[in-house]
Formats: structure tokens, C-alpha cells, sequence
């Protein structure tokens, strides 16, 4: 059961901080780390990690990140073979910054990202029907990622659209052949323009796209859980209780462990579940991709706290 993962790859460059430094300010911060992280590429490790076959389509620059990336992909048995190199661009960036409470403030400079377009699609099209699931962010244009919407529509692949960051200009229309959407809910909010402050108006934001025709709305919310709304009603999955370091990369974490789960048991809240247990554990380590869990970790995990 092969996943494709459209979408982005970055260099995270981590910095732990105190505080923000003020316009004009030097102030030291405590630590810092190096690795590969961006939106696509996480989710794709992540999926890869818990044992799914996994095929990347990305871009990377002809600088001193651009090979590492794709080795990091590698090593990880994710297939590369229609990741490119894109001569004269920089690879995407992202500078990070994680302060004492493990929240995370995050810049992109897309770099070679954006340079993925709806004509790498055609050329991987073989290899793309073979996949049962393809997984979407926003990291990339917005024209590549309706175009591959409406590939997996004609070729009959499920699509989950995990549209962070957050675009105010997503076409809903676009969208809505998606089985599922997985937005956080500041993301969900930009879309709908619907307030959700509390679990009551995320279902009424989350109804709102299912009466749009997407199948699938699945809301992150942190320490508060994930929420499955469909046709058949609302879900609600708690999160696990642990004690957090970098919340960098939780969402790709859910995300690439749902997939994974998903396309091997088609039980959607079983899924939730067992991405809540890989997203938690992630939240432990420093790190994006650096801090994802191992399946025997997230197995004990789920027996311990089940
Ligand atoms: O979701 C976390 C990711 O967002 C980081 O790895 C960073 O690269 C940005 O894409």
C-alpha cells in the first residue's frame, strides 16, 4: 500500500531561546540544532518510519543542503527517484525558534519548493497510480497542489490535504474532492472565517466544509485532542498526557503515522489514535524529524497507556 507524499522538504535551523531578541537587540541563545525538517518531508519520514512504503516527490537546490536531503530521504527507504535537483536555487529554509514553554515560532524561504509544478506530477504519474493515498501541505504552490486533487480524483487515489500553513487564498471549491482535511485549528478558522475557540464552533467550522463535499475534516488541537467530523457524526480522540520539549514537527508527526495506519487498516479513529501516540512521543525530543519514535516505542507506548 504505497503513499505518495507531494509537498515540501526544508533545513531546519533550531534555535532554543529565552526570548525573542527586540528590533535592534543581540541577546545569546542557549542551544541550537541543525536538521532536516519541512512540512512534505516530515510527514513522508514520519510514514516511512512506521513501515510504510513511501514515495516523495520534491525539490531541492544545487546547494550544500540539496544532496543531504535527498540522502536523508534515502535512508530512510523513502523512494526519491522523482525528487530533482533545481539548478541555481537555494533549497527551502526554515529558521525556528522554540522557546521555554516548547512553543515554536516558524519563518520558510521555499527556495527550490517552489519550483514543484503540476507537470512533475505528469512525469511521476506512473508511479503515482500505484499509490493508495496521496498526502498534501501548503508549502508548495497552490496550482501544483489542486492539480494533484484532481489527479488523484480522476485516478481514483484517496487525497488528505493537510493545509498548514494556513493560505487564505485555498479554494474551497478546489478542495473539496479530498477524503481527508486535516487542518489545526487556527488553520481551520482562516478557511472558514469561522470563530473556534472552543470544541462547539470547531464541529460548526469543521460542518461546514463537510456540507462543502470534503469527506473527511480531522482537527489537530494540541493538548485538547483531534476531532473527526463526517458524514456520520463527530469523533472526538484525547491526546496522551506527556511532558513537552519542541512541539516542532507534532503535526507531521500525526499526520505521517495516520497515513500509515490508515492506508493498512482503513479505520479512521484507530489511526487518530495511534498518530496522537506517535505525535506525543515526538513532543519529548528535541527536533523535528530527529524526534520521531520508533514503531516499537509507539507500540509500548500505546500498551502502557491504553
Ligand atoms: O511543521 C514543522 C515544519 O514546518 C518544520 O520542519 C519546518 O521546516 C516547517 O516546514
Amino acid at each position: 500500500m504505497k503513499i505518495a507524499v507531494i509537498g515540501s522538504n526544508m533545513v531546519d535551523l533550531i534555535s532554543y531561546i529565552d526570548r525573542m531578541p527586540n528590533p535592534g537587540e543581540t541577546i545569546e541563545a542557549p542551544d541550537f540544532s541543525l536538521g532536516c525538517g519541512g512540512k512534505g518531508a516530515n510527514q513522508a519520514v514520519a510514514a516511512a518510519k512506521c513501515g510504510a512504503d513511501v514515495m516523495m516527490l520534491t525539490k531541492v537546490g544545487s546547494d550544500l543542503f540539496g544532496k543531504n536531503t535527498i540522502e536523508n530521504l534515502n535512508n530512510f527507504g523513502i523512494d526519491t527517484s522523482c525528487c530533482e535537483m533545481v539548478d541555481g536555487m537555494s533549497s527551502g529554509v526554515a529558521p525556528i525558534f522554540v522557546d521555554k514553554n516548547s512553543q515554536n515560532s516558524i519563518l520558510i524561504i521555499k527556495g527550490a519548493n517552489k519550483e514543484l509544478k503540476p507537470c512533475d506530477i505528469d512525469k511521476a504519474a506512473d508511479k503515482l497510480k500505484e499509490c493508495k493515498l496521496i498526502v498534501l501541505q501548503l508549502e508548495i504552490s497552490l496550482e501544483t497542489v489542486y492539480y494533484a486533487i484532481a489527479f488523484g480524483k480522476k485516478h481514483g487515489i484517496s487525497v488528505l490535504l493537510n493545509p498548514a500553513p494556513a493560505d487564505p487564498n485555498l479554494d474551497l471549491d478546489k478542495i473539496k474532492d479530498c477524503e481527508f482535511f486535516v487542518p489545526n485549528e487556527s488553520e481551520l478558522a482562516t478557511l472558514t472565517k469561522m470563530p473556534v475557540d472552543n470544541d462547539e464552533q470547531v464541529l460548526e467550522a469543521a460542518n461546514f466544509l463537510i456540507k462543502a463535499g470534503i469527506k473527511n475534516v480531522i482537527v489537530t488541537m494540541g493538548s485538547r485532542g483531534s476531532m473527526l467530523v463526517n458524514a456520520q457524526g463527530v469523533t472526538k480522540v484525547p491526546c496522551f498526557k506527556v511532558k513537552a520539549i519542541d512541539t516542532t514537527g507534532a503535526g507531521d508527526a500525526f499526520i505521517g503515522s495516520f497515513s500509515d495506519s490508515y492506508v493498512k487498516t482503513l479505520d479512521i479513529v484507530h489511526s487518530m489514535k495511534v498518530g496522537s501516540a506517535f505525535a506525543a512521543l515526538s513532543v519529548t525530543k528535541r527536533g523535528t524529524q530527529k524526534s520521531y519514535p520508533e514503531p516499537s516505542e509507539v507500540q509500548a507506548f500505546l500498551e502502557a497507556n491504553s
